[in-house]
């Protein structure tokens, strides 16, 4: 027993192991080429930026700015600093800092970690993951659609069903104003039943307290002018051009009209990709237009638009559409008998990497029994034995571990013979 007591991870921070981690990688290697398909370029930022930038990028009053952040003072300047929440905002200061987009407009991504202080429950974590993809500079509604589409795509490559589109438009900053003054007077005039969330976010942000999961505040929401209702010809031209090049698609959506996504930066398109298989957490995408994003980071304005993956919801979904296979840790076992044995078998084993086999030299002690055990344990479809006969005799026993692989299952074959004659096999 040791004395000292353990340390446990964190709290809605997981530890993703092998065999997941196989499905990881093998997830990641489809989402590069698909994203290489479409002339997407990889990016990767810091996961530390100023507070400020994603306070004013993604909105003082939305729930990630006002609970959500990991925020902290650097002990060492006195700067306020944030694990990113999301990519977006970095993105776009990135692209500003570099002068990055202002030559042509560009299609990039970036995957990896992002943080948020939730509740912990099936499909939300506090780090999880995302693949983000932005498209730069461009005005759309063409490259709405092809955002949309490429997803239709990745879904079909993943083989995944059940998943539908939501889209909605937010129109632009005027409709916006005018929309919300109505609602604001429709909150108004329903105060008796408005919970205390709403009457605080009433006048801050009034669209969010459409969100509301209060049963007693539904009947209201329902009621409640539709945003969607203010849009002027210029927006309802884009939601048109961006509908017909998902109809020539064949792609079929729902007008979502409370669609009103949880970040503060949107204008025009935005749409989430929604499954019933996942429990309370069903979004497995989100994303859309933020035309005046770059301007509000203190760049040129640049109109873009992009979506954010989550992987682990989306793994999950994945993996029940499909047999998960183990994914072995090596095709070759070698087994050895002495200390020549071993080191004959970690000489013959550079060989067989060197014509491309996977291979993992028994390390340590142990009997036949259990070196065989391990072999079988490691998902390696042959075991390569060099004992006192193998070295006497310049051959190696090779058994294969799974019958279909070899009918025969025990054949000896010479030191010079063996990478070429498992290459051809394997
Ligand atoms: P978001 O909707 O906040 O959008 O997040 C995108 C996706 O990340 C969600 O649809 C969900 O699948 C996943 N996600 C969010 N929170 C959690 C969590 N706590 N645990 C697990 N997964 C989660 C954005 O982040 C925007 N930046 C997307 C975007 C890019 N819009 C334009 N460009």
């Amino acid at each position: 027993m040791s004395e000292f007591s353990k340390v446990a991870g964190l709290t809605g921070m997981k530890d993703t192991l092998p065999p997941e981690t196989a499905h990881w990688q093998r997830f990641e290697a489809i989402v590069r080429g698909w994203l290489a398909a479409y002339g997407y370029q990889n990016v990767r930022i810091p996961v530390l930026e100023h507070t400020r930038l994603f306070a004013r990028g993604i909105g003082e009053v939305t729930d990630i700015v006002e609970k959500e952040m990991y925020s902290f003072v650097d002990r060492l300047n006195d700067e306020r600093l944030t694990m990113r929440p999301e990519f977006t905002a970095g993105i776009v200061r990135s692209a500003i800092e570099h002068n990055f987009l202002y030559d042509r407009p560009r299609r990039i991504y970036a995957m990896g970690p992002v943080f948020r202080h939730e509740r912990p429950q099936r499909g939300r974590y506090r780090q999880f993951h995302q693949v983000d993809v932005e498209a730069l500079g461009f005005p759309g509604p063409d490259v709405d659609a092809e955002l949309i589409i490429m997803l239709a795509r990745l879904w079909r490559l993943l083989g995944l069903q059940d998943i539908r589109l939501e889209l909605n438009s937010l129109g632009q900053p005027p409709e916006r104003a005018a929309h919300r003054e109505a609602l604001v007077r429709h909150l108004e005039a329903h105060l008796d039943i408005l919970d205390d969330e709403a009457r605080r976010r009433m006048h801050s942000n009034p669209l969010r307290v459409l969100d509301t999961k209060n049963p007693a505040m539904q009947a209201m929401a329902d009621s409640a002018p539709r945003l969607f209702d203010f849009l002027g010809a210029e927006s309802l031209a884009h939601y048109e051009g961006l509908c017909v090049r998902l109809q020539d698609a064949g792609i079929r959506w729902t007008l979502n009209p409370r669609l009103v996504r949880g970040l503060d930066y949107y204008n025009l398109t935005v749409f989430e990709w929604v499954t019933d298989r996942l429990g309370a957490q069903g979004t497995v995408c989100g994303g859309g237009r933020y035309d005046g994003l770059f301007e509000l980071l203190g760049g040129k304005p640049a109109p873009a638009v992009g979506f954010a993956i989550g992987i682990e919801r989306l793994l999950d979904l994945w993996l029940q559409s499909q047999a998960a296979e183990p994914t072995p840790e090596c095709q070759v076992y070698m087994v050895h008998q002495g200390d020549a044995g071993q080191r004959q078998a970690a000489q013959l084993a550079e060989q067989l990497r060197d014509a491309g086999l996977a291979v993992v030299v028994h390390a340590g002690s142990g009997g036949f029994k259990s070196q065989f055990r391990r072999a079988d344990a490691s998902g390696a479809c042959v075991a390569v034995v060099i004992a006192d006969d193998e070295l006497e005799r310049g051959q190696a026993t090779v058994k294969w571990l799974r019958a279909a692989d070899a009918p025969d299952q025990q054949e000896t074959i010479a030191f010079g013979r063996l990478a070429e004659q498992l290459q051809q096999r394997i």
